[in-house]
């Protein structure tokens, strides 16, 4: 009997390997023949540790699971697919999963990761056949067909990106892959990587074949260990097999991928300081003009895209541009992976086309908030997103949209807060987190942060309170007018939004209700 225990971070931190130990000790001592499949997770972080058994090709899940249920669970006759109390059927059927449109994420939790056979009994590698079938031009004008943006947070255009480097005259081209997802409340580039790490290399091959680029890099934070190690995994296969160095596909197309363990520091995740730190230098914003797509990586023409953006375009060219773009609303077509975090009953990953609204993510998908206390705030976008009040829940999630309402749909981080929030407390750590990440290039960012805390505390403590209140205005304006990078620039909608919507809890006799 086959039985599926995720190798993904949550899970193994709630205990999966111990598991997937213990189930293969109870197996034996029961003289029961079971093989371990160490799959990536469904992205229902809520029933980790979820593992299935394949009961003749449908795989019934049970979780979340402990060591405590492992002998239950035998005695209930769990590889026949008997009754338990944590048994949920089908895991296809499982309405989290089951109202998904996996397009990107299509694999994740369904395949090994590290077999190429499963990669290829799924759908793995006809992006590729394809992108050779038809040439680098025919690929840059599918992936601008099908209205890809970058996932990462700007949302520019990829095939506009491609086509820059793409028409760019140069001896040495890179693709270079943004895995430093350090966002508060994401985690889709991870379980990516953890759940089907060849669809990263897949896009990557395309966009060097597409652009005339041989070497990508992978810069991924340190705080992954397990992706870099199943990543790492990943490139060793894919050398072996043919799929990275010289002549891939006999088709005298070389192309090699490094990966790259980051600096830790948030602002590495801008695409200039993550190419000066790829260079081995310190992550520090680099002035652009140049664009990376004309001067990235030492100098040359590079493609700078999110893992989540890399790793779409496969399917886009295995399923054709039309169907992606057939899916979402106005300009924001296809899917994104969003992630439901912070005060949440149902928290993980959800990937559904653009155009729902976030009350519908919240509550339909989310189970709204754990605690059961009312929803108070929700910050899309990371860090660097607004505070969006319940009143602006039912805004589509549509990147236009969002910034009609000066807010940010970002990497589709989404963490929820209750009413017992403190939003001068948040508003303040806005500006608290822009000072230590702060990488110290321009003023407004580097001071504009520090004084930020300053006059939050002052309001908050009641001193000269309209007087701070309007310099803590016009400091927003200069830092969104005058900052280098998003950093500084973006910093202040969280405290924007956080004095526009609750004003209440900015004066020193306000606390959270409870
Ligand atoms: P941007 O708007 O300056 O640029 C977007 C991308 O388009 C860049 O790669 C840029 O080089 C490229 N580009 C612009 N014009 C181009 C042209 N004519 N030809 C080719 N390429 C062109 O945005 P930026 O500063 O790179 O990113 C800001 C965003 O990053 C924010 O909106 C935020 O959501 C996001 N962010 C994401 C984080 C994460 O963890 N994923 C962390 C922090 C911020
Ligand atoms: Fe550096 Fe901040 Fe200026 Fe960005 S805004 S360049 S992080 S100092």
């Amino acid at each position: 009997t086959r039985i599926y225990v995720p190798r993904e971070t949550s899970a193994v931190s709630l205990g999966a390997d111990d598991i997937a130990a213990a189930i293969a000790a109870t197996a034996k001592s029961h003289e029961q023949n079971v093989e371990i499949i160490r799959n990536g997770s469904h992205g229902a972080c809520w029933l980790e540790p979820l593992i299935e058994v394949d009961c003749a090709g449908e795989r019934i899940a049970y979780g979340p699971v402990t060591l405590a249920d492992i002998d239950s669970l035998f005695a209930a006759g769990m590889l026949t697919g008997g009754a338990h109390p944590l048994r949920h059927g089908p895991v296809a059927n499982i309405p989290y999963i089951r109202r998904q449109e996996r397009w990107t994420l299509q694999r994740v939790g369904v395949t090994d990761p590290l077999s190429l056979d499963d990669y290829r009994a799924h759908n793995g590698f006809t992006g590729l056949a394809q992108a050779f079938a038809i040439g680098p031009a025919a690929i840059v004008a599918a992936v601008t067909a099908a209205g890809l943006r970058g996932r990462g947070g700007a949302g520019f255009p990829t095939g506009i990106k491609w086509n820059t480097v793409a028409a760019a005259e140069a001896d040495q081209k890179y693709i270079a892959c943004n895995a430093d997802e350090g966002d508060s409340g994401t985690f889709s580039d991870r379980m990516l990587m953890e759940g089907d790490p060849f669809a990263l290399i897949e896009g990557m091959l395309i966009a060097g074949f597409a652009v005339g680029a041989s070497r990508g890099y992978v810069y991924l934070r340190s705080e992954y260990p397990l992706a870099r190690e199943i990543f790492s995994s990943a490139l060793s296969i894919a050398r072996e097999h043919g799929w990275l160095g010289l002549n891939i596909g006999g088709r005298g197309f070389d192309f090699d991928i490094e990966l790259h363990i980051g600096g830790g520091s948030y602002v590495c995740g801008e695409e200039t300081a993550m190419l000066d730190s790829l260079e081995g230098k310190a992550g520090i914003v680099r002035f652009k003009p140049p664009l990376p797509a004309l001067e990235g990586l030492f100098g040359k023409p590079t493609v700078v895209n999110n893992v989540i953006t890399l790793a779409t375009v496969p399917n886009i060219l295995a399923r054709g541009p039309e169907q992606y773009a057939a899916l979402g609303v106005n300009r924001s077509r296809g899917t994104l992976a969003f992630q439901l975090a912070g005060n949440i009953r149902r928290g993980g990953v959800v990937e559904v086309p653009f155009g729902l609204t976030l009350r519908e993510l919240i509550d339909d998908f989310g189970g709204g908030t754990a605690s059961g206390r009312p929803i108070r705030a929700v910050q899309v976008g990371g860090p660097l997103g607004a505070y969006l009040p319940e009143s602006q829940l039912d805004v589509a999630l549509d990147y236009e949209a969002f910034s009609a309402i000066d807010a940010l749909i970002g990497h589709g981080g989404i963490v929820v807060f209750d009413d017992t929030v403190d939003m001068a407390a948040q508003a303040r750590f806005a500006m608290e987190f822009c000072a230590i990440e702060s990488c110290g290039k321009c003023t407004p960012c580097r001071i504009g942060s520090v004084r930020g805390v300053e006059v939050i505390d002052r309001i908050v403590a009641n001193k000269n309170r309209e007087a701070n209140l309007t310099l803590l205005t016009d400091l927003c304006d200069t830092m969104v007018d005058g900052s280098l990078c998003a950093m500084g620039g973006m910093t202040p909608f969280p405290v924007r939004s956080a004095l526009k919507h609750f004003s209440e809890d900015f004066t020193a006799a306000s606390s959270p209700q409870s």
